[in-house]
């Protein structure tokens, strides 16, 4: 069935049953037991039904499977520098086919960068000029997006920077930024979605004076872990299958992987571990929580550090955010069951196992960084409404869909100013959009008024919207450039939750 074809069909059945959504035979599919059922009705074509179905809200996504625990977590390798053999390029990434050994002596097909599946970590240090071959082996046309960094419109990797396959290209880049995890994946018009799903992204910490002075955690695959957590679903012979899985309104699966490995499971030792924390789904949101309710703290939002340290209980990331936090393992009494759970469904995400084995003695700084809201950026006016709005594939930014050939907003480069977000509810309710907007780390100054909560008093690229909310957001890019603001549900964003915003 043809895209056009599949969207008349979904228009026609949602406008004869719009006012009695309650009482439709399909209603509810997305939730525990029917997901089955939802899943093959897929695969026999009838998408157009389970598209009126699709509509999600909070409490009807498909559970996650908990985590048996039966394989070591897998810690996605350092990309390697290659400057000192050639003082040109840094790095090489490439996207690429493979195969990999998800399920005991299964080989699925997925991609990856440098690798059959997901990507290395690229380590960039504040204040240096990165240059990266960027190389597409791929059967179709991809971008190489970095989510978070503040570079040129012309480096950011969007929509309009499109690799053929087969091909490459250089780009350049300073790094101006803080310390911080960033990652990258990529943009490619329309697909963007799929590419992702079928494996492809990668982390990239930044590192500067001050992250290497604060006596952190930083032992990688040691005391610092790297965590990123994606939900697929697995046809019956363990293929991503992104047709058959795919939702308009964002794909969820039934089955964690954390970075790349199934049923994981971590040993720790008896000390603090800072773990970097990635919700890299397509459009699952995850509530992270110890299931014997244990606090720990949060010392990084998506651009950097907090200023001091937040003790929380758990933590919500929508699609494409993330959070530091550390678990003090010397403090928690490590004869119960230990494990990372997801408090949206109670699933068990990552058994813990503590060895008695007592580990470095690192700290956790009363003062991280000296992040501030002004006075002047508290008032200024706000100069930019963005009213999130739709579902499935009518979703809309100002009552518009994504155009590669039009300008949405226009700001000067190092001006500030104040966005006003909106998620303008539905007659359904409506559901969470996360915001991102790309080239620029931002400050949110209030949710409905109120000030944010600690947590998110930090830099941040990413954030939740709820239906109905109103987040004030002040903006500031550093360079110039076409910048990307859309919704990181990665099908709403395929299907056109998306602007363009030129800086001057
Ligand atoms: Cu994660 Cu448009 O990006
Ligand atoms: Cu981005
Ligand atoms: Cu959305």
């Amino acid at each position: 069935m043809t895209l056009g074809l599949l969207a008349l069909i979904t228009a026609l059945i949602l406008a004869a049953c719009s006012d009695d959504k309650e009482t439709t035979p399909n209603d509810g599919a997305n939730t525990g037991e029917e997901s089955h059922e939802n899943m093959d009705m897929h695969k026999e074509g009838s998408d157009s039904m389970e598209g009126m179905d699709g509509h999600m809200s909070h409490d009807e996504v498909v559970s996650l499977n908990d985590s048996t625990g039966e394989n070591e977590l897998k810690i996605p390798p350092v990309l390697e520098d290659e400057s000192a053999k050639d003082e040109e390029i840094a790095y090489t990434v490439r996207a690429q086919k493979g195969e990999t050994e998800i399920f005991d002596g299964i080989q699925t097909k997925t991609l990856g960068y440098n690798g059959a599946f997901l990507g290395p970590v690229l380590h960039l240090e504040k204040g240096d000029t990165v240059k990266i071959k960027l190389i597409n082996e791929l059967e179709e046309d991809t971008t190489f997006h970095w989510h978070g960094l503040e570079v040129p419109g012309d480096a950011d990797g969007g929509p309009h920077a499109t690799i053929k396959p087969g091909e490459e290209d250089i780009v350049e880049f300073k790094v101006t930024q803080e310390a911080s995890t960033l990652w990258f994946h990529p943009h490619p018009e329309g697909s963007t979605s799929e590419q992702v799903y079928n494996g492809l992204a990668g982390l990239i910490y930044i590192e500067d004076e001050n992250s290497k002075s604060l006596d952190l955690p930083n032992e990688y695959g040691q005391n610092d872990i790297p965590l990123v957590f994606q939900d697929k679903t697995f046809d019956d012979k363990h293929q991503l299958n992104y047709d058959a899985a795919m939702n308009e309104d964002g794909t969820i699966g039934e089955t964690l992987l954390i970075n790349g490995t199934l049923n994981p499971m971590l040993s720790v030792k008896k000390e603090k571990v800072r773990f970097r924390l990635l919700n890299g789904s397509n459009a699952r949101n995850f509530t992270f929580k110890l299931n014997t309710g244990d606090s720990f703290e949060q010392i990084a939002t998506d651009g950097g550090f907090l200023n001091e340290p937040v003790t929380l209980k758990e933590i919500t990331l929508t699609p494409s955010e993330r959070a530091e936090i550390i678990i003090d393992f010397s403090k928690l009494d490590i004869d119960d069951d230990l494990a990372l759970i997801n408090d949206e469904d109670g699933s068990i995400l990552l058994p813990l196992q503590v060895s008695e084995q007592g580990g470095e003695d690192s700290n956790i700084p009363e003062k991280m960084n000296d992040f501030t809201i002004t006075e002047e950026e508290m008032n200024l006016p706000v100069t930019k409404n963005v009213e999130f709005f739709g579902m499935m594939d009518k979703v809309t930014i100002n009552g518009k869909k994504f155009d590669k050939d039009r300008i949405d907003f226009t700001q000067e480069q190092g001006v500030t100013e104040v966005w006003e977000f909106y998620n303008k509810p539905d007659d359904m309710g409506g559901m969470i959009h996360p915001i991102h907007i790309h080239g620029t780390q931002f400050k949110i100054l209030s949710r409905n008024g109120e000030e944010p909560l600690e947590n998110e008093q930090g830099w941040k690229d990413s954030f939740s919207l709820e239906p109905d909310e109103t987040v004030k957001v002040a903006v500031q890019f550093k360079s110039k450039g076409v910048y990307m603001l859309h919704c990181h549900i990665l099908e709403h964003e395929d299907n056109g939750m998306m602007s363009q915003v030129k800086v001057e």
